[in-house]
């Protein structure tokens, strides 16, 4: 098992004290993976990870203290936190296990790796007050949380073991010591770093979650016929997610956007919410900019559903705005047809169906045949498990902009027009990688997540 932590990213601009509490959750990071080992070999190469030379994750958080502070010692608060984490674990383990004497091995794996790696007296230094600084070191935190709480009929095998543990490391401290003394170290430290055949650190490299990808990919579609991108607040006021969008307080629509409400002060100015959709950007688009408008809002958005294989509490849309002196709806299913032959292929039929948005009149559903059995509801002989026969799919809800929101925006409503849709992004993305449950989205199950490089 290797280690994973993630370092921040700005890490040279931040202050010292921001520094401090940035290795402290390193820190934490690494007791909870320290928890999760098993095996003595996977052990190994977490410390190894840590440790290894120069390319240990703890030599670049030594190195970036050192740049920050000058020198580092045992006094650095996230330092020591940080190098005592593993300790803090296995202690712990060894306490939960019944019988500590087991868990020496690992904190002598620890130290060695650690020591081995001490170039010079400074970092040296640091590895002997991990040993035995009186209030937080290995030598004492043994004694408080092994020796004495174990059970008595223990306590002498494990006192035992203790003495022997600290003779030997005693011995190999100071063994360290005179080899770094004698300055051998350095120089063979000084060959090795040219040695290119070491095996370098395994560091996992991670990839676009799938909702990203299939997001990417339609940017990219509508990017290419100029539109452009916007993103905007998860956090909404009800005037722009309903009632400059034209949907008025006890307005039944607003009973299926059934959603969260903050929790604010007293006498705080306006309520707030989740967005229940992406479309309060094409309101805060349009206060923002006069026509032309043409924009796609790739965001979160969330409502107050039980979580089953197709529904979440929070989801994933596109939205699409085009507004101008001479958009028409021939425009309108133009873009759209363009755009969905783009994503599903060239040969998907596609169809319009009447349905209602306060904010889009005509409004429409927009349907495709189905571009998994051709439009025919049959597959392989039987019926088409994705359109359950139906030969179509039903894709996004969408219509020409309703004259009424234009007037929440001081477009005049006499010269312009548009379109605006919402696509939700995670149907899309189950329809077209034959994901069959929504809730794999938000698990991060990494199973599922390498099936998407
Ligand atoms: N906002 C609508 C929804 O979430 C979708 C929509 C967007 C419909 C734009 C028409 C125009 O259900």
């Amino acid at each position: 098992m290797h280690l994973d932590l993630k370092f921040p990213e700005h890490w040279d601009d931040i202050g010292s004290g921001q520094l401090q509490s940035a290795i402290a959750r390193l820190g934490e990071s690494l007791e909870q993976q320290v928890g999760q080992v098993a095996a003595t070999e996977d052990e190994e190469e977490l410390f190894s990870d840590l440790f290894d030379r120069e390319y240990g994750f703890f030599w670049t958080i030594y190195s970036k203290v050192r740049a920050k502070n000058g020198r580092v010692t045992w006094a650095d608060g996230g330092v020591r936190h940080f190098l005592r984490a593993p300790v803090q674990r296995i202690l712990t383990l060894g306490l939960l296990s019944g019988d500590p004497s087991k868990y020496f091995i690992s904190l002598r794996r620890y130290l060695e790796s650690f020591v081995n790696n001490t170039m010079d007296v400074e970092s040296f230094t640091l590895a002997r007050a991990l040993w035995e600084s009186r209030a937080e070191g290995i030598k004492s935190a043994i004694g408080d949380s092994w020796l004495k709480k174990a059970p008595p009929e223990l306590r002498p095998e494990i006192g035992r073991q203790y003495n022997e543990f600290v003779k030997f490391v005693d011995k190999y401290l100071k063994l360290r010591f005179s080899v770094i003394e004698s300055g051998a170290e350095q120089s063979a430290f000084a060959r090795d770093r040219i040695d290119l055949s070491l095996p370098g650190v395994h560091r996992p490299i991670g990839s676009h979650h799938l909702i990203r990808q299939v997001f990417q990919e339609i940017e990219d579609i509508f990017v290419s016929i100029g539109f452009s991108v916007v993103e905007g607040p998860e956090i909404e006021t009800p005037y722009y997610n309903f009632e400059a969008l034209n949907i008025p307080e006890f307005h039944p629509v607003r009973d299926d956007m059934d959603t969260f409400y903050l929790e604010l002060p007293k006498g705080a100015k306006t309520p707030l919410l989740l967005r229940t959709h992406t479309s309060p950007m094409q309101i805060r688009t349009m206060e923002k900019q006069k026509p032309p408008v043409r924009v796609i809002v790739p965001g979160k958005v969330y409502r107050r559903d039980n979580p089953d294989a197709t529904h979440s509490f929070a989801f994933h849309q596109i939205e699409g705005l085009a507004v101008d002196t001479d958009i028409t709806f021939c425009d309108f299913t133009g873009t759209i047809e363009y755009f969905v032959r783009q994503f599903f292929g060239a040969s998907v039929k596609t169809r319009f169906r009447p349905s209602y948005f306060p904010f889009t009149e005509p409004s429409i559903e927009f349907d495709v045949s189905c571009p998994f059995c051709g439009g025919t509801g049959n597959s392989n002989g039987g019926t088409c498990s994705k359109c359950k026969g139906a030969a179509w799919i039903e894709l996004f809800g969408a219509g020409m902009v309703d004259p009424a929101v234009y007037g929440f925006v001081n477009y005049d409503a006499k010269k312009v027009s548009g379109f605006a849709f919402g696509i939700g992004i995670d149907r899309l993305a189950m329809l077209k990688y034959g994901i069959d449950d929504i809730q794999v989205f938000f698990q991060n199950d990494v199973r599922f997540l390498r099936q998407f490089p």
